[in-house]
């Protein structure tokens, strides 16, 4: 258990709560700006309001000691079989490198057993870093992602099952 697992919560989002949501889309969106060439003066995010209206898809807010920290946006994909996809994931700036995100996803995961993909652009080196880390860490083994390309951009896909717990 780590120092903070008992004051990081992983809140459902209530459809009231979609414009904090999209307040913090917008940084999360601005920090790819590092990794991609993205010019606006507001970012767009049109798939949020889904996230009410859709039963497979499922928001969060995180909240480290009431504090807001970060959000996850989890949708499941119907491929054959389905499979969740973390869709979003952010930890504001100052609460990182602490272990929350690491925390908060494989709590997550443990939410959703079935099959998992998380997908990383090939280009944003502190996500796959990140991830590599968050998956084999959950999943106790080494991992190995796949590379593809979509829309014009090169992603790592990692794959994995979340057990149910017993
Ligand atoms: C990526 C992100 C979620 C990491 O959250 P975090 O709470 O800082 O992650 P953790 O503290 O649990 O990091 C665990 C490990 O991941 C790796 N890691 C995390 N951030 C890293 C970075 N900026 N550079 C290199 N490695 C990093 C490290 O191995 C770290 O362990 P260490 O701190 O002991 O070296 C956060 O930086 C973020 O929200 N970034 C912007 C959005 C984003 O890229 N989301 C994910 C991609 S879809």
């Amino acid at each position: 258990m780590t120092p903070f697992s008992r004051r990081i919560e992983i809140l459902p989002a209530s459809q009231d709560q979609m414009p904090i949501l999209a307040n913090l889309l917008q940084l999360y969106i601005h920090d790819f700006t590092e990794f991609v060439d993205l010019d606006t003066e507001r970012f767009s995010y049109p798939h949020l309001p889904c996230y009410w209206s859709e039963p497979d898809r499922h928001p969060f807010l995180v909240k480290l000691k009431g504090k807001l920290a970060g959000f996850v946006l989890v949708k499941k994909e119907s491929g054959s079989p389905p499979f969740w996809d973390m869709a979003e994931f952010f930890i504001l700036r100052k609460y990182r490198r602490q272990g929350i995100g690491t925390r908060v996803a494989q709590e997550v995961w443990g939410l959703f057993p079935g099959q998992w993909q998380v997908r990383v652009m090939s280009s944003n080196t502190p996500g796959n870093h990140f991830w590599s880390r968050a998956v084999s860490g959950f999943t106790g083994e080494p991992v190995h992602p796949a590379c593809n390309e979509k829309n014009g951009a090169s992603w790592h896909v990692f794959s994995f099952q979340s057990k149910p717990k017993p």
